[in-house]
Order: C-alpha cells, then sequence, then structure tokens
C-alpha cells in the first residue's frame, strides 16, 4: 500500500491559524519579506526547520512529570544517561541546553592552543563553523565531490573525501586537533554518510592518532538510511546499527532537538578523561553543574524517552518515507530538487527552477516569499542571502540558492504534506511571473535573520 501511515494518533491537537493570500501579502510587508520576522501564529504550514519543533509522546509527557529538579544527582539525570549509553557508550555524558552550547564548550577547550588549528568536517553546520572560527581556528569542510552536486543521485553523498582528509593529516597533523563527521549532513542537503565512510574515517583517526568526533543530531535518520542503502544492514536494526556508528567514535556533540524528539537540549559526550575534566569546568561556568547542564530535570526524562522512540524501526520507516514522498513529488513535477531526498528535509534548487531571476536578486528568497504568500507555507532561504554577506560587507554568490522546508517530527500528516505539494505545483506553474528582491537594510552579520527586502 502506497498511503503512508503515521505510526501514531493524535490525542491532543493545536489548532492553525487559516489566513487568506491577501492578509499575508499584508504581513509580507509588515515583516519586511523577511520570514523570521513573521508571527508563528500567521503560518498555516511551518518548515522552517525540523529543530526543538517534535511533537512529544504521551510517554515523554509523563516522563516530564517524573522529572526531578535536584541540583545535584538527580535520578532524571541517571535515566537520560542510561538511555545515551545504552546506544551511545561514551564514559563521559554532559548535559547542555542545546547543540551549539556543547560546540561552543568543546572547541573552548581543544582550540586554546596558540597554533592555528583546524577542524576537518564533511560540511560543517554554521553554529559549529562559528564555534571554531570564534577561536581562531579553521573549519575545513571535506565532502566528498559528489556530495557538492545538489542533482546527482548517490546514496551517500554525506560522506567524508577520505583522501582529501588523509592529504591534510599527513601534511598537517599537528595542526588537527580532532576529526568531525556530520550525521547526517545538514548543509550538504540531509545526505547520509555510510557505515563504511564512518568506519574508514575512524581508521585514518587512528591511523594519526587523532580522536573522531560526530555531529550526531540526525544519527537515527542517518541509521535507516544504512539500513535502507548500504548492503549488509538489511537486517539489522535501526538500534544495532546505531551502536555500531558510535562504537567507532570518541565522541559526539548533540542537538536533542533533533533525533531525541524534545523542544529544548543536547549533550557533548566524549571518552577522554581529561578533556571531559576541562569540559564540566567550562560547563558549570556557562551551562550548570554536571547532572544537568543547562536543563531542568523534566527535560532531561524526556530526552532519555526521546531516545528509545527514536530508534523504532516504524517511527522511522514513516519519517524517512514521508520526506521522500514529499520530494519525490516536486521532483514528478519538474521541481529542481536536491537528490536524492534527504532525511529531515527537501530541499529546493530555486537557482534551478527560476533561472529568469539572477542569483544576485536571491531566488531563493523570492521563491520562501511566494510560498508563503500563495499556500502559507514557511521555509528558508540557504543560500546567498544566508551566506552571501562578506565579513568586509561585500557580496559574494553562495554555491547555490536553495530553498529548505524542513519537516518538524511528529507534527504534520499526510495531507499537510499533500497541501504543500499542491501549493508548490501552483508557485510552478506561475513561476515565470515570479520576480527577484533587494536587501533594502541588512546588519553588519547573520542578515538572514533580520535583514528587510524589496520585491524588484
Ligand atoms: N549541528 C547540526 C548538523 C545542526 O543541524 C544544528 C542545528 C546544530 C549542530 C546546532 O544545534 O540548534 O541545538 O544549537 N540545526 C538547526 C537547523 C538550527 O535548523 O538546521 P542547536
Amino acid at each position: 500500500m502506497k498511503t503512508i501511515i503515521e505510526p501514531f494518533r493524535i490525542k491532543s491537537v493545536e489548532p492553525l491559524r487559516m489566513t487568506s493570500v491577501s492578509e499575508r501579502e499584508a504581513l509580507l510587508k509588515e515583516a519586511n519579506y523577511n520570514l523570521f520576522s513573521l508571527k508563528s501564529d500567521d503560518v498555516l504550514i511551518d518548515l522552517l526547520t525540523d529543530s526543538g519543533t517534535s511533537a512529544m509522546s504521551t510517554k515523554q509527557w509523563a516522563g516530564i512529570q517524573m522529572g526531578d529538579e535536584s541540583y545535584a544527582g538527580s535520578p532524571s539525570f541517571y535515566r537520560f544517561e542510561q538511555a545515551l549509553r545504552e546506544l551511545a557508550p561514551f564514559k563521559h555524558i554532559i548535559p547542555t541546553h542545546q547543540g551549539r552550547a556543547a560546540e561552543k564548550i568543546l572547541f573552548s577547550i581543544v582550540g586554546q592552543e596558540s597554533d592555528k588549528l583546524i577542524i576537518p568536517n564533511n560540511t560543517h553546520f554554521d553554529t559549529t563553523r562559528a564555534n571554531i572560527e570564534a577561536t581562531g581556528s579553521q573549519a575545513l569542510d571535506l565532502v566528498k565531490q559528489e556530495g557538492l552536486d545538489p542533482q546527482v543521485d548517490l546514496p551517500f553523498k554525506g560522506d567524508m573525501d577520505l583522501k582529501r582528509l588523509r592529504e591534510l593529516l599527513e601534511t598537517q597533523a599537528e595542526h588537527v586537533p580532532l576529526v568531525m563527521l556530520t550525521i547526517t549532513n545538514n548543509s550538504g542537503g540531509g545526505q547520509p554518510v555510510s557505515m563504511a565512510n564512518i568506519r574508514e574515517t575512524k581508521a585514518l583517526c587512528d591511523e594519526f592518532n587523532k580522536p573522531l568526533f560526530l555531529d550526531a543530531c540526525r544519527f537515527a535518520e542517518n541509521a535507516y538510511f544504512i539500513k535502507q542503502r548500504e548492503a549488509g544492514y538489511q537486517d539489522k536494526t535501526p538500534k544495532e546499527i546505531v551502536q555500531e556508528i558510535f562504537s567507532y567514535a570518541d565522541g559526539m556533540t548533540m542537538s536533542a532537538k533533533k533525533d531525541a524528539l524534545v523542544n529544548m537540549g543536547g549533550w557533548l559526550a566524549l571518552n577522554d578523561d581529561n578533556l571531559a575534566m576541562k569540559a564540566r569546568n567550562v560547563l558549570i561556568l556557562t551551562e550548570g553543574f554536571p547532572t544537568y547542564g543547562g536543563l531542568s530535570g523534566r527535560d532531561l526524562e524526556a530526552m532519555a524517552v526521546g531516545l528509545e522512540e527514536i530508534v523504532e524501526e516504524d517511527y522511522l520507516n514513516y519519517r524517512i518515507s514521508s520526506t521522500a514522498y514529499f520530494g519525490n513529488a516536486l521532483d514528478k513535477l519538474g521541481i529542481p530538487i536536491v537528490k536524492p531526498v534527504g532525511g529531515h528535509a527537501v530541499y529546493i534548487d530555486a537557482r534551478a527552477m527560476l533561472p529568469h531571476i539572477p542569483p544576485s536578486e536571491y531566488p531563493g528568497q523570492a521563491l520562501a516569499i511566494e510560498m508563503y504568500r500563495l499556500g502559507g507555507i514557511r521555509g528558508c532561504e540557504i543560500g546567498t542571502v544566508m551566506f552571501g554577506q562578506q565579513p568586509d560587507g561585500s557580496e559574494k554568490l553562495a554555491a547555490m540558492d536553495l530553498v529548505r522546508m524542513a519537516i518538524p517530527r511528529r507534527v504534520y500528516t499526510q495531507s499537510h504534506i499533500d497541501y504543500c505539494i499542491e501549493c508548490l505545483e501552483e508557485v510552478n506553474a506561475n513561476k515565470d511571473s515570479l520576480r527577484g528582491v533587494n536587501i533594502s537594510w541588512q546588519p553588519p552579520m547573520l542578515r538572514h535573520f533580520t535583514c528587510h527586502f524589496e520585491p524588484k
């Protein structure tokens, strides 16, 4: 059967506020055409991010009631620690309020040396890159070449380019304190990394005596792709695959707002005693005591339950199939998307879809505005608006102009997705009438969050 059955039913509902096209036109104007400035009540289908937007289960809400708010030694911490060790048996588990806090701590303790350090990754997420650069170190992206081409349809476009990683380690090992791998590769279209590549990256790290850290925000989605696409994994459970993934790692940073199914949370986990001691010292300064990090006891309970639910096969099958259903429908309509469809989001190649809008007029933003105007759908430009602004104030075109439609976990049903497909079909039919935009005001950095646009 083709229909994707959500493996849950709905006990508690949140109403959506319906708005008309003319209302949305006024709201867009008021928001200076920046979708981050919209009130979320004015958004019908919010695909801005899959981060912190999951629906929690009845078991997670029950866990919230069990939260123990003791400052030190809370049983909620130990329940969380045990749930995580079941998947990733790291020696030291350090809770933080979200993923970037774990990154901040990790790079403030490894990036302190005076020499300029280099941290390689398949592709660093923005906050990871920013936390590395803030210490004066270099964040280096070494994803394999095919991972940079939106149209090539290959199973593991998130793989690390091992040849380039070897070259780096052979020539500059003394500047590389650790190697990272992001699973799935969010900035590269949500593409997974194969088990073979994780294993070989670890072997290379061992050869040069470097620890391997995973940025594991979407580890369960990555594991399910391995099950579907990599020989030898079809008969393994997602949990077994996750356990194997983490067996190759010396540490991880995590945003629990993704694959731990909670609205807030994260952690840093690692095996090295000395680094863990330093990390806990920074944690106490910036987040809190080591048995709560930046979280409440109830948050730790919700994460513990989320970690059990995220590796359920029925959930992952629904998750990966429903994202693919959305992407494949757009592909059939002739809308250019990043292929294959990733785990958490569908990315439209706006530069290819709107060739009459020059990249300097932000085709990704023009498309995102139109999707909201016509259908109340909020996606996110990932292109020249987000990456084009240079530190000296000049502008450089991004490699691609994409619009990401990230899908919150367990929140929308297939009919919501059908509505999005219908809306995009109409946008596509009238795409020649779309015009680019100007930026009429921008802050000195991170402009995409607050800048103002003007339609051409
Ligand atoms: N690493 C990856 C791969 C991410 O996707 C994110 C967040 C982070 C680290 C940082 O985690 O937000 O908890 O501090 N990604 C969100 C997104 C914001 O929309 O893709 P955080």
